[in-house]
């Protein structure tokens, strides 16, 4: 009984184990979320654009609007941003979850705003300035997406 008890223990143990590293592939990933998306001989530059706008309610809603208006980011970052959108069955690259506060610090506003002009290279991720924002509404836009990140 005491042995069988002991193996069952290590079965329940092993299985921890093996399910923990399946669940860690599977959705943890999250090196390769933080891993930086601008490439490495832009990422210097991207850095030193700091947002010209201050965070005032005002301009964060101006960016609300835009996210889930005429820059229609809504439909694959979603309502709450966590990335998983409102189209059913978006394939490829998920977006990042944007209430995700370790993902937040891992970016600075300009390597954001390198991406909403360039795209992110390989994804869906397209380039939104100038075709579709002009580079205020996109700092506008990032004012909203830094609020996800907010408590
Ligand atoms: C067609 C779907 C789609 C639309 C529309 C879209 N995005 Fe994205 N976005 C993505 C995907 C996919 C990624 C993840 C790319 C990657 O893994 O590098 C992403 C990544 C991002 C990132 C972060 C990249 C990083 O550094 O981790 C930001 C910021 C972003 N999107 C903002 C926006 C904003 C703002 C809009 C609207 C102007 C928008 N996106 C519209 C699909 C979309």
């Amino acid at each position: 009984m005491i042995a069988a008890g002991r193996y069952g223990a290590r079965v329940v143990l092993w299985l921890t184990v093996a399910f923990g590293r399946v669940a860690i592939t599977a959705f943890g990933a999250d090196e390769a979320v933080l891993k930086p998306r601008v490439p490495i001989e832009k990422i210097d530059e991207a850095r030193t654009w700091t947002n010209p706008l201050a965070a005032t309610e005002e301009n964060i809603e101006k960016g609300k609007s835009l996210f889930h208006g005429k820059a229609f980011c809504v439909t694959c970052h979603g309502r709450d941003g966590k990335g998983l959108g409102d189209i059913p069955g978006l394939v490829g690259k998920l977006p990042r979850n944007f209430t995700d506060k370790a993902w937040q610090a891992a970016r600075t506003d300009g390597e954001l705003l390198w991406i909403l002009k360039n795209g992110s290279p390989g994804t869906d991720m397209a380039s939104f300035v100038p075709l579709v924002l002009t580079e205020e509404e996109a700092w506008q836009v990032l004012l909203y997406v830094r609020s996800f990140g907010q408590p």
